[in-house]
């Protein structure tokens, strides 16, 4: 059974309350979402497997450790999973990128993928998904979906913020995924918005409202 992380070291908790307030502007706005993202990194990776390596110091050589070879992907959801791309890349900066598109389909209400650009390997890739707010999780749901249809085997989604039906969601079509999230909100409102949330993170991201 997957399970939901939550990231509550005080600097992450200290930037999303930031992020959150409506006054903070579209700059201050993608630099904490950045540094969130890095912060986050720390914790996703946490359970890479270390091996040994032999180092010679200025005074000595001795038995140290690296990651054992691991080969990442990070996936964003566009377009505001791409918010949190570059805060990754700072301390995973081998990683792949591929992206993903959906919309939803007025009539069957379905997502269904307008873009997807993929690591070739993705298959033997770690592969981080990014949805910076898992609201209802259909999008999220559908995008892991699609990547296990290519191949994919290890995926971890991380967020911002997520609702508990985002949550509930994701995890009834995807008992193998384990979720990070810096905050669990209280539920989602009629029009789709996570409460008490930050808005649509879109459009904080970049200024489009
Ligand atoms: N997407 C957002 O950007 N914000 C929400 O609250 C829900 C979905």
């Amino acid at each position: 059974m997957a399970k939901v992380h939550i990231l509550d070291h005080p600097l992450i908790q200290h930037k999303l309350s930031l992020i959150r307030d409506e006054n903070t502007g579209s700059k201050d706005f993608r630099e904490l979402v950045e540094e969130v993202a890095m912060l986050m990194a720390y914790e996703v990776t946490r359970d890479f497997p270390l091996q040994d390596v032999e180092v010679k110091t200025p005074v000595a050589t001795m038995t140290a450790k690296a990651i054992a070879g691991r080969k990442v992907g990070l996936i964003p959801i566009l377009r505001a999973g791409l918010g949190m791309v570059d805060g990754m890349l700072r301390l995973i900066p081998t990683a792949k990128v591929g992206h993903v598109g959906l919309y939803r389909d007025p009539e069957t209400l379905k997502p269904v993928e307008y873009y997807c650009k993929l690591p070739t390997d993705v298959e033997e890739r770690d592969l981080i998904v990014i949805d910076p707010m898992l609201a209802t999780g259909g999008s999220a749901a559908a995008a892991i979906t699609f990547l296990k249809d290519r191949g994919a085997k290890n995926i971890k989604l991380m967020c911002l913020i997520a609702a508990p039906e985002g949550i509930k969601e994701v995890h009834t079509y995807h008992d193998d995924v384990d979720i990070f999230v810096a905050a669990v909100d209280d539920y989602l409102n009629d029009h789709g918005y996570i409460i008490p949330g930050l808005g649509d993170a879109g459009d904080r991201l970049y200024g489009t409202k």
